[in-house]
């Protein structure tokens, strides 16, 4: 069965890698992607997106979202994603401009399909569906369910002790999500650290005959080249991925049903995840061999 399903992503690093994954997957059918200022601002996303889908020859609408979060002030992931949100991968020009009103957009695709039928893939701040739930709460609630990465349960976080970017950056979103009481699963830091791409797969990208497979391998490169200032690890988690994985393989995925809240203070400590009144179902475990293997097959595919 093919899963209709929309993209709400701020194109990073690992969000291109997993748009490129969702694209070869059989099993998903992307309407379209929908962008949120996050990992870098709006304009950079929205151009990156275009990109990635030039790059993979696949047309569909690009529409861009919120330029900030509901309330804070953004904060950028430039010193992860470089200052174009690409790792200074060259990636061809979008194939056509940008529209503008994710929101409106979400809304009239979901009325344009049967209730219950387009999953919402989450890979970034939760901004745009917030916005959803408050402008059109009726179109919302046609949505099947949510996958969203982000959070963390019993690791630490990326931006805060306990705070990982996506809930950080805006968390006041994601809290009005978590509310909302629509099917939602998480892919938390604890899963997402266990996927991990190295030089083998670097090397195997890169000397494929596909431009978009080598590109991955320059994307996953770039990634694997940028740290917080530490030393150069032996492999980096793909964060973003791991949603498209999720879709396409629940069974590679342990969850548990949790009941939620997210922290809403000031930064550092903003974004955490508190035992709280929402049902959320978090994915705690995951085959992370298993899980790299499929994205490598996607990445490969032809
Ligand atoms: O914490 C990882 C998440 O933050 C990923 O979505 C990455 O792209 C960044 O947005
Ligand atoms: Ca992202």
């Amino acid at each position: 069965m093919t899963t209709p399903v929309i993209i709400d992503t701020d194109p990073g690093i690992d969000d291109a890698v997993a748009i490129l994954c969702a694209l070869k997957s059989s099993a998903l059918r992307v309407l379209g992607l929908t962008t949120v200022a996050g990992n870098i601002p709006l304009a950079r996303t929205t151009e990156n997106a275009g990109r990635i889908l030039a790059l993979a020859g696949a047309d569909m609408p690009v529409v861009s979202g919120a330029d900030r979060p509901l309330v804070r002030a953004p904060f950028a992931a430039t010193d992860v994603h470089g200052g174009d949100g690409l790792g200074g991968v060259a990636l061809p020009p979008p194939r056509a401009p940008a529209r503008t009103d994710a929101v409106g957009w979400i809304a009239r695709t979901l009325r344009d399909h049967p209730e219950g039928q387009i999953d919402l893939l989450v890979l970034g701040p939760m901004t745009n569906i917030a916005l959803l739930l408050r402008e059109d709460e009726d179109a919302a609630r046609r949505v099947r369910r949510i996958v969203a990465m982000g959070g963390a349960i019993a690791e630490p976080g990326n931006v805060g002790p306990r705070a990982e970017f996506n809930m950080a950056a805006d968390p006041e979103a994601a809290e009005a999500v978590f509310a909302a009481g629509l099917r939602l699963t998480l892919i938390p830091l604890d899963v997402t650290r266990k996927v991990r791409a190295g030089p083998c797969e670097v090397a195997e990208l890169a000397a494929s005959l596909r431009e978009d497979a080598r590109a991955a391998a320059a994307l996953i490169e770039a990634y694997f080249q940028s740290t917080d200032g530490g030393e150069i690890p032996a492999s980096r988690p793909l964060h973003d991925p791991c949603v498209m994985l999720f879709e396409e393989a629940p069974a590679l995925f342990g969850c548990e049903d949790m009941h939620l809240s997210v922290d809403l203070s000031p930064p550092r400590a903003g974004g955490a995840l508190l035992e709280g009144p929402h049902p959320v179902r978090v994915a705690r475990r995951v085959d992370g061999s298993r899980a790299l293997a499929l994205l490598m097959e996607r990445l490969m595919a032809p």
